[in-house]
């Protein structure tokens, strides 16, 4: 019985040294060069700064998502506090409303976007910046930047 619970012991401690071994290298790889977002971990943030994609995010935010939404994402009386609901909309979920808009219960109209590009085009970094601030990693005004990393 000893014997075993040594053995487990030292097949766990292995399979730790194995983990750190792999993961280490990634970590201190991972900053702002090799960042490439993804809708799991669609923003990077590190002393106080966001990656470039983040950072347009904002500025197409406030290109056309402000005027309803509110210009630090608290809504208005029109339309609600994505603040809020971005601590749990998913990827699949934003698309959706984005391309086809939606419309409220009380005759309140989410226009669609499908024939927009430009917002079209900058949707991951629309939502990147919007997990950003509902995960409250950035405040209401314009965030620091990291600068844009060249063919991306
Ligand atoms: C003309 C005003 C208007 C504009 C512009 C607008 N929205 Fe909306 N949006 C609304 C309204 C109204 C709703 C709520 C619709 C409803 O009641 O279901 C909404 C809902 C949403 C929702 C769903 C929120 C939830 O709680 O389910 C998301 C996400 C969203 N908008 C994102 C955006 C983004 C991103 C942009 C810019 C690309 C944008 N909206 C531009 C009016 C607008």
């Amino acid at each position: 019985m000893r014997k075993l619970i040594k053995r487990k012991a030292s097949l766990s401690y292995k399979t730790v040294v194995l983990l750190l071994i792999t993961l280490v290298p990634c970590l201190s790889n991972a900053d702002y060069k090799s960042f490439k977002p993804t809708a799991e971990k669609p923003y990077y943030f590190e002393d106080g700064k966001v990656d470039f994609g983040t950072y347009n995010g904002f500025r197409r935010y406030h290109a056309d998502c402000h005027v309803c939404h509110g210009p630090a994402g608290l809504g208005s009386s029109y339309a609600p506090a994505l603040m809020e609901s971005m601590q749990t909309m998913d990827w699949m979920n934003f698309v959706d409303v984005i391309v086809r808009g939606r419309q409220g219960l009380d005759n309140k109209v989410m226009p669609p976007f499908a024939g927009n590009t430009d917002v079209l085009a900058n949707m991951l970094d629309i939502y990147a910046y919007l997990k950003a601030r509902a995960e409250n990693v950035i405040g209401p005004v314009r965030p620091a930047k990291f600068p844009k990393i060249k063919n991306r």
